[in-house]
């Protein structure tokens, strides 16, 4: 991967602490929540410091709302998904992803999903579009209400419809190698204003104050023995991020769409090339934003692929395993002491395709095409 902080950013960013502007939490960082809602196509966004507390307020809103409940979640995704769900009391309920867009997939979805069923939290993994029509339909009827974590695939599209604007509620990182990078950072959006009230309290402490709305606002009247600036209305933490990681957001959307057609070109390129003999190209294109080269071998013995690693290693081609979070999170040790030993059970069979012959290799808008063919050369030459 490649640092996507550039040097025109840290330009901007020079030019406006020459300003001597407050750091903390302020303008800039209300500026990058309108222009990313334009951007995504929704009402609200709330920019906090990581993707995972994205993920951590979003279910925390969601408890708030149905009370109990359990998510379908995949395994496959990072573990910040379903820590979330547990840390929100609420039970995570495993379903496998189809392997042409690395996400959950609707039967299985369909599968896993029983009357006490209130979310799915779908994991648009890698730069795919994890949503379909069926999807869809199906959590309409049940009334089930869909998450979005677009943190790997921010810009892909359901039926030219950008990710993150369908669900309930949605979450983007902007750490270091993604699409648009704040350093640190993540962003929440949604259409819901009680949804949208819920996190940018929680993300401040969930103070009263923090609030948007006149009608919530005036609410300190119900706590006269309480000072109006200090009302901790629901519980909260500190999940702020500032004006720098702001002031970057709002520079790199300026050439977000640009990098994301220079990522999709190299992708398609890398694609194109590679060997189907010995790699899994089926891959579904429609819409995606991609995030890095997924690769998975078609010859499914643990010898051969110690070797392919092995070669790899050996050409200097960095690759993560397991791709998004190592793999099939179902094998993690964090998980062992946190849900029942019943749920622990690992038969989702694409998934531990993933987790043991499914790597990433990275994807950036400055990759050289002559770079991509040399990497699928020496890929397509393994033996
Ligand atoms: C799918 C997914 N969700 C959540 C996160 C967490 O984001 P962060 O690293 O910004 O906390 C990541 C991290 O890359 C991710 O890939």
């Amino acid at each position: 991967m490649e640092n996507n902080i550039t040097k025109n950013d840290l330009n901007v960013v020079i030019s406006f602490l020459k300003k001597n502007p407050i750091l903390t939490q302020s303008k800039k960082v209300e500026l990058f929540e309108k222009k990313w809602s334009k951007w995504i196509g929704v009402k609200y966004s709330v920019f906090v410091n990581s993707g995972s507390s994205a993920n951590f307020i979003t279910l925390a809103a969601v408890k708030n709302k149905i009370g109990k409940g359990n998510i379908v979640v995949p395994p496959l995704t990072w573990p910040s998904d379903i820590m979330s769900v547990i840390n929100n009391n609420l039970e995570p309920n495993f379903a496998d992803i189809n392997l042409k867009t690395l996400s959950l997939d609707a039967d299985e979805v369909i599968r896993a999903t029983n009357k006490n069923t209130k979310a799915v939290f779908m994991t648009h993994a890698q730069g795919f579009n994890g949503l379909n029509k069926k999807l869809l339909n199906f959590l309409k009827k049940k009334k089930i209400i869909l998450i979005e974590d677009v943190c790997e695939s921010h810009g892909a599209t359901h039926k030219n419809k950008k990710l993150g604007s369908f669900g309930l509620v949605s979450n983007f990182s902007f750490y270091y190698a993604h699409h648009l990078s704040t350093i640190e950072g993540g962003m929440i959006c949604t259409n819901d204003k009680n949804i949208y009230d819920f996190c940018i309290r929680f993300r401040g402490h969930g103070m009263l104050r923090e609030s948007k709305f006149k009608d919530v606002l005036k609410k300190s009247k119900n706590y006269k023995d309480l000072n109006e600036k200090f009302i901790f209305l629901n519980p909260g933490f500190n999940f702020r991020n500032n004006e720098i990681g702001a002031t970057i957001g709002i520079n790199q959307l300026k050439r977000l769409d640009r990098n994301i057609q220079l990522r999709n070109n190299n992708f398609k390129f890398f694609l194109k090339n590679l060997n189907e003999n010995i790699f899994f190209k089926n891959y579904d294109l429609n819409g995606i934003s991609n995030y890095a080269f997924p690769i998975i071998l078609k010859n499914r013995s643990l010898i051969y692929r110690n070797k392919f690693e092995e070669y790899l290693d050996k050409n200097k081609i960095e690759f993560r395993r397991g791709n998004a979070g190592g793999g099939n999170q179902l094998r993690q040790p964090y998980l062992k002491n946190l849900i029942k030993k019943s749920k622990l059970n690992k038969n989702f069979p694409n998934v531990e395709i993933v987790h043991f012959y499914g790597y990433y290799i990275g994807n950036y808008p400055s990759l050289k095409k002559s770079k991509i063919k040399k990497i699928v050369n020496i890929l397509n030459s393994f033996k």
